[in-house]
């Protein structure tokens, strides 16, 4: 985990009792499993409790889903419902040098949070705006606008994307959780995008319609290090978790995406390994021998979410 991240961490946590904490996490995490709230952050333990267990992993994720973007394809972020900056987190070890960045979200406590708690290196250039995503002015536009974990929590979801889909510039990046639900979200978003006009740039290598059979969902999955402090408030024992996402990147320009989308982890066996893929064709499931010694060791590197393209 990231040491500024750790050492802010240490400091916001001074005179905070880990019991309280522990609570708020638990009351913050049922509160998502039950959905369906207006506001799910009310409190301020529970602010410090997603700044200490949820930002470690969504900007984990959000730092994932930029890498599907090409390199240096935005120079300005628009993060909508940004919390406390967790994008911020995601950015800063990429060696993007972004001239402006704006985060917009409901809650001032959040915000001040972000302020004071967020990397050292973004604090000139970032802007922090309080105002509700649905009832605020239309967005100052920027070349990539980012919805991360927010989706969910918006009763009118056409009404955020019809704002958003005249925001950016370049791409929008929409990230749900790795859940049924999350999946759904994104699944209408993704159709209300491309009737809009809009490229996808990933997860899907094509716009035809998702070829996922019911009960299936799109996901994937980040491995995101934990302290000893996470464990012991999740009661896990593994020094890291993985964390499940959804996502969508469209683009505003034609967009040429090239290979087939990997949608589980690889099944290794003793003689070849077994991929399953989304292609334009549906989904497929590929095999690659061992026999096929170039091919094999290429594709025993991937992973789940990654792109294939040894065809
Ligand atoms: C689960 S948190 C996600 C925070 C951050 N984007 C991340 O990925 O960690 C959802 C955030 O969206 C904000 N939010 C939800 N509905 C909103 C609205 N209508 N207007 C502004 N912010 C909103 C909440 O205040 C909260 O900070």
């Amino acid at each position: 985990m990231d040491e500024e991240f750790i050492s802010l961490i240490d400091k916001a946590l001074e005179g905070v009792s880990l019991k309280k904490l522990e609570e708020a996490f638990q009351k913050l995490r049922a509160r998502y499993r039950n959905h369906a709230l207006s506001k799910y952050i009310t409190e301020n333990e529970m602010r410090l409790a997603y700044l200490l267990y949820r930002v470690p992993a969504t900007s984990g994720v959000i730092a994932r889903v930029l890498k599907e973007l090409p390199e240096k394809a935005y120079d300005s972020l628009l993060d909508l419902g940004s919390g406390s900056g967790s994008s911020l987190w995601a950015l800063k070890n990429t060696l993007l040098d972004l001239n402006k960045i704006s985060l917009m979200d409901q809650d001032l406590d959040l915000i001040n949070l972000g302020k004071t708690y967020s990397p050292e290196q973004f604090k000139s250039k970032s802007e922090w705006i309080l105002a509700d995503l649905l009832t605020s002015q239309p967005y100052p536009i920027h070349s990539l606008v980012l919805l991360s974990y927010v989706l969910t929590e918006v009763e009118d979801k056409e009404e955020l994307l019809e704002k958003v889909s005249s925001s950016f510039e370049e791409f929008l990046i929409i990230i749900e959780p790795g859940t049924p639900v999350g999946y759904q979200n994104i699944l209408k978003a993704r159709n209300f995008l491309l009737k809009k006009g809009f490229y996808i740039v990933a997860p899907c290598p094509h716009a035809n319609a998702c070829p996922l059979t019911k009960g299936d969902w799109c996901h994937f999955s980040q491995r995101i290090s934990r302290t000893s402090m996470h464990r012991h408030i999740k009661q896990g024992k593994l020094g890291y978790e993985d964390e499940k996402y959804s996502y969508l990147i469209v683009s505003k320009k034609p967009y040429q995406t090239h290979g087939e989308r990997i949608l589980r982890h690889l099944d290794k066996h003793k003689g070849h390994v077994q991929i399953k893929l989304c292609t334009s064709d549906g989904v497929k499931e590929k095999i690659v021998s061992k026999k096929d010694k170039e091919h094999y060791k290429k594709t025993k590197k991937l992973s789940w979410g990654d792109l294939y393209f040894m065809l």
